[in-house]
């Protein structure tokens, strides 16, 4: 029988690069392949976010392109998934008639049942209601579509109970629900049996994974995944500073597993925008942790998340964050401009900010961060980091390497991206260097990223069958 051809377009957080997996993993059993474009696809589905208005925008503009496509192909359906779908609802298919599936962020795995719905009756479907439950996916599959990668994601809980003012995960997302640890320690198994070396446990506030349920504390967690075999590497996003344990610190030295950077979203370094932010922690309290962390690992790799312009943000507020930079020195930072989310209770707050004083103080803080990244990659100059090799390097696949060399590309533990040559050309398969560790000597430094040579011998790593080295 003929395969239906599916594309799913990804929007958004690693939580939405997780549920579509899923959902292109159980669809594949229902007998749909996935294609590379859109246009020649018999089913299309965006899973969207809605974390600020430009997301928003981005699942409008795409949708605002498939009228014409319907009009080719009568049985193309579209589903629209994810925090988009939760928060329009109805007024999705209102607004755009070529929706065939509105999928809510609770239901997610109903999609199969849902598209054999449409076959028999083609009126479009709203599925948005919040379920008590947190749904499980069909486990069996997974090992199947994971070949090939070396990382992976595992979402562990769903929801947020935190209320950040600015933000619309709550009301999208619902509340937060874990997954029982057994169901996750399962699936991470036959992941690693997949061939996967590293995981990223996810969550919009892993601190508090199991608490309301009574269920293994996060470091609990964290030991039992640190006790897979075969697993090599763990990571996990995100932490909530107000949650961030003295136990949960002090895994980062006791687990070997557990890689050496932690995503720690600090939004602003001024206490009166974090109290309106509602954050629950104050400046000093936060650097505190940071304190923390560093006494049990010297050097791990710090990121965060900054909002900048959010209302009531003073010159003196932001200058506070940029003296925050200054002392954190982070690795890298991720920062948005304010956006209004009409569900969110900072839609209401008085004395917004001025698009271009935000435009202004954005660019102030990349500035920065710039300096404090090349200053930061350029001490790690001369040092060796254990790299997990993920593939070619952009440079690679672009051709634009000295085609002499086999320029790869990996993480440090830190979660710094190195790319490195050193292995000479074997006419080796690259995919087959995929997800080893090696060590490598940094000897260059960019803004993005760094450059290495393999520091030892490399045969000692690959030990490519009936290649012949260049190296006597
Ligand atoms: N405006 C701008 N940035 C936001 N974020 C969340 N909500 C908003 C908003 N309304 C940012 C925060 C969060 C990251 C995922 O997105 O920095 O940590
Ligand atoms: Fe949003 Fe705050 Fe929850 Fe993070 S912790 S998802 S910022 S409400």
């Amino acid at each position: 029988m003929n395969r239906k051809k599916m594309y799913i377009k990804t929007i958004g957080c690693q939580m939405n690069v997780y549920d579509s997996d899923q959902m292109a993993q159980v669809l594949k059993h229902k007998n749909y392949e996935s294609v590379g474009l859109y246009s020649n696809a018999d089913l299309i589905i965006v899973n969207t976010c809605a974390i600020r208005e430009k997301a928003v925008q981005k699942v409008y503009s795409f949708l605002g392109r498939l009228p014409p496509l319907k009009k080719k192909n009568t049985g193309l359906k579209v589903v629209v998934a994810g925090c988009v779908a939760q928060q329009q609802g109805e007024q999705l298919i209102k607004r755009f008639p070529q929706v065939d599936i509105v999928l809510g962020t609770h239901a997610i795995n109903q999609l199969p049942d849902l598209l054999t719905r449409l076959e028999n009756d083609p009126s479009p479907i709203v599925k948005i209601a919040f379920s008590e439950e947190i749904y499980e996916t069909a486990l069996s599959s997974i090992a199947l579509t994971q070949k090939l990668k070396v990382s992976g994601f595992v979402t562990i809980m769903r929801g947020c109970d935190n209320y950040c003012t600015y933000c619309v995960v709550p009301y999208v997302r619902g509340r937060e629900i874990s997954r029982k640890p057994e169901f996750i320690i399962k699936e991470i198994q036959m992941m690693v049996r997949a061939g996967l070396k590293e995981i990223t446990l996810l969550g919009q506030n892993v601190n508090s994974y199991g608490v309301k349920e009574s269920l293994t504390s996060f470091p609990d967690l964290l030991a039992m995944v640190n006790d897979i075999k075969g697993l090599e590497r763990i990571r996990f996003v995100t932490s909530h500073p107000k949650d961030l344990s003295d136990q949960l610190i002090e895994s980062f030295g006791k687990l070997n597993k557990v890689c050496n950077h932690i995503h720690l979203p600090v939004q602003s370094g001024a206490n009166h925008i974090l109290k309106r932010m509602n954050r629950k922690y104050t400046r000093e309290a936060y650097l505190e942790k940071i304190e923390k962390l560093r006494a049990v690992s010297q050097d791990i790799g710090i990121t965060t998340d900054f909002i900048v312009g959010f209302p009531g943000e003073t010159e003196q507020d932001f200058d506070d964050t940029i003296g925050l930079m200054e002392t954190v020195q982070y690795d890298s930072v991720f920062a948005f401009e304010y956006s209004d989310r009409p569900e969110a209770p900072a839609a209401g707050f008085s004395d917004k900010i001025e698009p271009e004083i935000k435009h202004h103080r954005l660019q102030r803080l990349f500035k920065l961060q710039k300096e404090i990244t090349r200053k930061n990659h350029q001490s790690l100059v001369g040092k060796t980091f254990s790299v997990l090799i993920e593939g070619a390097s952009k440079n690679q696949l672009k051709n634009i390497s000295p085609s002499s060399t086999v320029e790869l590309s990996g993480r440090t533990s830190e979660n710094r991206i190195v790319n490195f040559s050193g292995a000479h050309d074997w006419g080796i398969d690259i995919d087959s260097l995929k997800g080893q560790t090696v060590d490598v000597e940094i000897v260059k430094a960019f803004s993005n990223s760094l450059f290495g040579v393999l520091s030892k011998y490399p045969v000692e790593y690959f030990k490519p069958e009936g290649s012949h080295s260049h190296v006597a």
